[in-house]
């Protein structure tokens, strides 16, 4: 793949909202060595041994999860610079206006998500080829490069699975397999150095809405935030006006990010997604790919 012609122009516009969802419990199938499915509390009695009888008991405390290990369970992968760079990413700090225009966009969504407490964003648009993949792909780099941080980013658009060829990782396992209890997180989910871990999907997913849908995947999503306990989980989803699978993540998710494209997606498409959103998904922001010269200028963002 060569270079990307046009650069990307990235605009933000924060908006508001509310939705929080309840915090599910953990995974009930898959074989992990990180459960968050935790056995009920063991309830400790303690005996009088003159008389045999019961004179103290107390709930011990659940076991506690230890997100470095966890991250240190997973497979670590090595990305090649020049693939990236061939695919317009930044996995390293760089003078090009695109890269800065993707710090800025993590430093606006950073300080949103502390203001809301979110964690878990969307990344969708109107439709397909406005460059979700490639912005959530260098948001998630943008954001790893904060030593001693932790990104998770996922390929949740299940029927054309991007991020595992934009990253160049040919062996990627099936995600489906994660979703649906049968691999454990460490069976699935990668690591890039000790700051991103990669949900990345090899098989596309024909019947992609109904596993959605599921509650298993709920579940699987929910153990996966817990597990990892990253700041950040980016979700690369299908569009917004093409199927209900961004609705049907709704319960899974704190905020929304529209990426829309400046060459062809319309006001009225724009519209129709926040209308969509409404109550259900907050928009946390809409951000402007393939902005023209003219209007990124105006707006002096990604300029050299
Ligand atoms: N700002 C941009 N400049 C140049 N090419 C871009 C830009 N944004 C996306 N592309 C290219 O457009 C194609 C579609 O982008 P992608 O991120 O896969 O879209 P989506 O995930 O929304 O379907 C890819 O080949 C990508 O490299
Ligand atoms: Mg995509």
């Amino acid at each position: 793949m060569s270079l990307p012609e046009r650069r990307e122009d990235i605009g933000v516009s924060a908006m508001s909202g509310d939705k929080f969802a309840p915090r599910p419990q953990g995974r009930a199938s898959g074989i992990s060595l990180f459960r968050p499915g935790q056995p009920a509390p063991e309830t400790a009695v303690t005996y009088d041994l003159a008389t045999g009888r019961e004179i103290f008991s107390a709930a011990l405390p659940a076991p506690v999860l230890n997100p470095g290990r966890v991250w240190e369970s997973l497979g670590p992968v090595q990305l090649s610079g020049e693939h990236l760079a061939g695919n317009g990413l930044f996995p390293a700090s760089s003078s090009e206006p695109a890269a800065a225009a993707f710090d800025q966009l993590r430093s606006r969504l950073l300080h949103g998500l502390a203001q809301k407490g979110w964690r878990r964003i969307a990344i969708t648009s109107p439709t397909h080829g406005c460059g979700k993949s490639l912005v959530a792909t260098n948001l998630a780099l943008a954001l790893a490069r904060r030593p001693a941080s932790r990104t998770v980013l996922i390929d949740l658009d299940l029927r054309r699975p991007r991020l595992a060829d934009l990253l160049g990782i040919a062996d990627a396992p099936p995600l489906e397999d994660f979703l649906t209890g049968e691999q454990p997180l460490e069976g699935v989910f990668r690591r890039f150095g000790r700051t991103l871990a990669l949900g990345l999907n090899g098989t596309p997913v024909e019947m992609a809405s109904e596993l959605l849908h599921s509650p298993d995947t709920m579940q699987a999503l929910s153990a996966m935030t817990e597990q990892l306990d990253p700041e950040v989980v980016l979700c690369d989803l299908p569009p917004a006006l093409v199927g209900d699978d961004v609705l049907a993540m709704a319960p899974a998710l704190d905020a929304v990010l529209l990426v829309t494209d400046g060459t062809r997606s319309t006001p009225d498409e724009i519209r129709a997604c926040e209308r969509m959103f409404d109550s259900r998904l907050p928009l946390l922001g809409v951000v402007l790919n393939r902005a023209q010269e003219k209007a990124a200028r105006r707006f002096g963002y990604g300029r050299s």
